[in-house]
């Protein structure tokens, strides 16, 4: 390991907020179920909050969460949703925005959706372009291929897709409208990217199969109101694991977090890299796999990550890179060019992050080489405006004695609200 300055280790057992990524997928899903369903453990991160307060405006009914966290959802079925009253507002959420192009491209009525300034950056053609191929009218208000929009729904047929990018995002936009519009679709997935709209959809009793990257959901498909619990996000306890492995004697429990094999690819390259990270209690809740997570401080050696392994990681790739910093070795990321549309671009993003802090990472168009074993300094970050830079950053700040100041880090209630406080509490 690295020359680390500091003293601290992080020692204890830990929860964290449910799955961001399910959570997204649970609220639209249930919408379009009939009757009520219960959400537990829904997280109160702000992305969260955008599809729901978007489903309110939808005329969906979605209670405050109650004391013990569960969230009640009056689903109206797949053509209940009403005509908005006014545009609705994905903030910072490209999930949001996503897949409310799919559910709402199969609606009788027009619709328009708008984001906050970085999300106004972030392409939009990937699922627009396959909608439009499918019957529905999509007109950009301001610039091509950008938010805000509008969506005139439509008629739309049996499809078969072969998306372009190997995204989640637009694989669960297709679905959604193929399930609004009771048309059904296959789709055939040539890169494996997360799965959790297809096993939502088969928990829900939609019929949905899926074998060898062909997915195929059934037409008149129908959604059943049930009770779905979500298991903690595996992408905000990466940065728990990644203080716990970097600080000498630390040791970790990390219970209930969502291990589905479309998003572990963060744990499964770090103990290719020697970390000791256990899984225990392996189970299946609503369809997803939970387990609790053990991890002791480790020393890491580089690692080369590339091809279809990238999208399993790709939201871990900037804490990756100063993991990298403190490994033996030089870790390679390549085939990695999604990372610049992210909620900033993250190759930049992150290499700046880590210049701030004295580290040096050379950038690549589509990804990053960080060499080993690299003194970290105090310095000012700058996050822009992105939730994974700023905690990333955070981690970054336990490794020195120097001062880290990260701008706008209250960025972090994109996915983590509480994440400062819940660290602090575990590093002793
Ligand atoms: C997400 C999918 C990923 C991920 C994003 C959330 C999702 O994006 O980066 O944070 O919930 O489907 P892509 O699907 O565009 O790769």
């Amino acid at each position: 390991m690295g020359a680390l300055t500091a003293r601290a280790s992080l020692r204890g057992t830990a929860s964290v907020p449910g799955d961001k990524s399910i959570a997204h997928r649970a609220l639209l899903l249930s919408a379009l179920a009939e009757g009520e369903s219960l959400i537990q453990g829904l997280p109160s991160g702000a992305d969260v909050l955008a599809t729901r307060d978007c489903l309110r405006e939808l005329g969906i009914s979605i209670s405050e969460a109650a004391a013990d966290g569960s969230v009640r959802v009056h689903g109206k079925g797949l053509s209940g949703l009403r005509t908005p009253r006014r545009v609705l507002d994905c903030r910072n959420s490209g999930t949001t925005a996503r897949l409310l192009c799919g559910v709402l491209s199969a609606q009788r009525f027009s619709s328009s959706l708008d984001g906050d300034a970085s999300l106004r950056g972030r392409p939009m053609a990937r699922v627009v372009d396959p909608l439009r191929d499918m019957g529905s009218v999509i007109d950009y208000l301001e610039i091509e291929g950008r938010l805000p929009l509008r969506i005139d729904g439509a008629r739309l047929p049996f499809t078969l897709h072969k998306p372009e990018v190997a995204s989640a995002q637009v694989k669960s936009a297709l679905l959604l409208a193929s399930l609004a519009a009771g048309s059904g679709c296959r789709l055939l997935e040539a890169v494996p990217t997360r799965d959790h709209s297809e096993r939502m959809l088969q928990y829900m009793g939609s019929g949905l199969s899926c074998e060898a990257g062909l997915i195929e959901l059934p037409p008149g498909a129908r959604l059943q109101a049930c009770e779905l619990s979500l298991p903690g996000d595996i992408s905000s306890a990466s940065f728990l694991i990644a203080a716990a492995l970097l600080l000498p004697g630390s040791e970790l429990l990390l219970r209930d977090v969502g291990v589905n094999p479309g998003r572990c690819g963060f744990i499964e390259t770090l103990i290719e890299m020697g970390a000791d990270i256990t899984l225990e209690n392996q189970r299946l809740v609503c369809g997803e796999p939970l387990a609790e997570i053990r991890v002791r401080s480790s020393s890491l050696h580089a690692t080369r990550i590339q091809g279809k392994s990238i999208p399993g990681i790709i939201d871990e790739l900037p804490l990756l890179a100063l993991l990298a910093s403190q490994a033996a070795g030089t870790t390679e990321v390549r085939d990695a060019a999604e990372l610049r549309l992210k909620e900033s671009d993250r190759i930049e993003s992150t290499a700046a992050m880590l210049a701030a802090l004295g580290v040096a990472c050379e950038t690549l168009p589509d990804g990053f080489v960080v060499s080993g074993r690299q003194t970290l300094h105090g310095g000012q970050v700058d996050s822009r405006g992105d939730h994974r830079i700023a905690m990333t950053a955070v981690v970054a700040s336990l490794l020195t004695d120097d001062a880290v100041e990260i701008s706008d880090e209250q960025c972090i209630v994109v996915s983590f609200p509480g994440f400062r406080d819940e660290i602090t509490r575990l590093v002793n």
